[in-house]
């Protein structure tokens, strides 16, 4: 058994990454779906409908935890699959599995607050907010999730999200820095027109980001904190592993890395991030 790590393609490997380096001796297999990437201009359905075929996939090659590592995929379609196809998808399959997502351990992140605090409400938000800017894809914006969930925890957190159309793709085709550098700036300075002001603080909301998040540091005023949500993601499987030790995970280090797509080396700002050239596997041949 082994811990899934999914996503449209590329950027969850951002949150494999802290993962292994959280469990070194468990087992991964990490599928990329970049036949279908990228999902952020995508309807919801297709979304819900893409990342089930993705969960399949994992478990059917030895998953017994899939980590959406992906914030569209956990904003749109994680509540619809746990609460319709994965209780009969758990009895076809006979043995434990699960779906987890990655923005309740960012919020509880952003908010240093457990998920189960609610604040009081009063009406409108105090005086002195501290501003909180999310870069993210258009569905993750839609969804609203971060704006609705931070604002029953907090109030003195203003939300602004900035969906920035089309990044995740031009990563994921691995174009050029000084293209990339050029639509952060844009969306860097479309947040700050909108808000009045640079944020406080800031979440890199799609794990492609993070794969540049050199060139998000780059456009924002120096020392803007980003909330990291990798290691986020990272404490809270760990402790959720802790409590649920059904779910197996494997002792063998085994690293294993599929796609949908055309197999072979992925790009060289992928490489960069990973330090080492990164090599997918067809996931049809698994
Ligand atoms: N990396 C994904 C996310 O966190 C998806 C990006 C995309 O495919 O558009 O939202």
């Amino acid at each position: 058994m082994a811990i899934g790590v999914f996503d449209s393609g590329v950027g969850g490997l951002s949150i494999h990454r802290a993962l292994v380096n959280r469990m070194p001796e468990a087992d991964f297999i990490y599928l990329g779906d970049q036949k279908h990437a990228p999902y952020g201009e995508r309807s919801g359905e297709e979304i819900v409908d893409l990342t089930r075929k993705g969960c399949e996939t994992l478990f059917d090659a030895g998953a017994s935890i899939v980590v959406l590592a992906c914030n569209t995929a956990s904003a749109v379609a994680l509540r619809r699959l746990q609460s319709t196809w994965l209780a009969d998808y758990r009895k076809t399959i006979g043995r434990p599995v699960n779906i987890l997502g990655i923005i309740v351990p960012t919020i509880e992140a952003a908010t240093g607050l457990p998920w189960e605090h609610e604040a009081e409400r009063r009406g409108a938000k105090i005086e002195n907010v501290d501003v909180l800017g999310i870069f993210c894809t258009t569905a993750t914006a839609r969804s609203r999730v971060y704006e609705i969930e931070i604002d029953k925890r907090r109030q003195d957190l203003a939300v602004f999200t900035e969906p920035c159309i089309g990044l995740a793709g031009m990563i994921e085709a691995g174009e050029s820095e000084e293209k990339l550098r050029a639509v952060v700036e844009s969306r860097v300075q479309a947040l700050k027109t909108r808000i009045g002001r640079y944020p406080d603080r800031a979440i890199l909301g799609c794990t492609h980001y993070e794969i540049i998040g050199n060139l998000f540091k780059a456009a924002l005023p120096e020392g803007t904190p980003l909330i990291h949500q990798p290691s986020s993601v990272a404490d809270a499987l760990e402790e959720y592993l802790t409590r649920h030790p059904e779910y197996q995970v494997g002792a063998a280090s085994a690293r294993r890395f599929l796609t949908t797509g055309e197999p072979g080396p992925q790009s060289k700002t992928v490489e960069a991030f990973w330090s080492a050239p990164v090599i997918f596997q067809s996931a049809t041949n698994t």
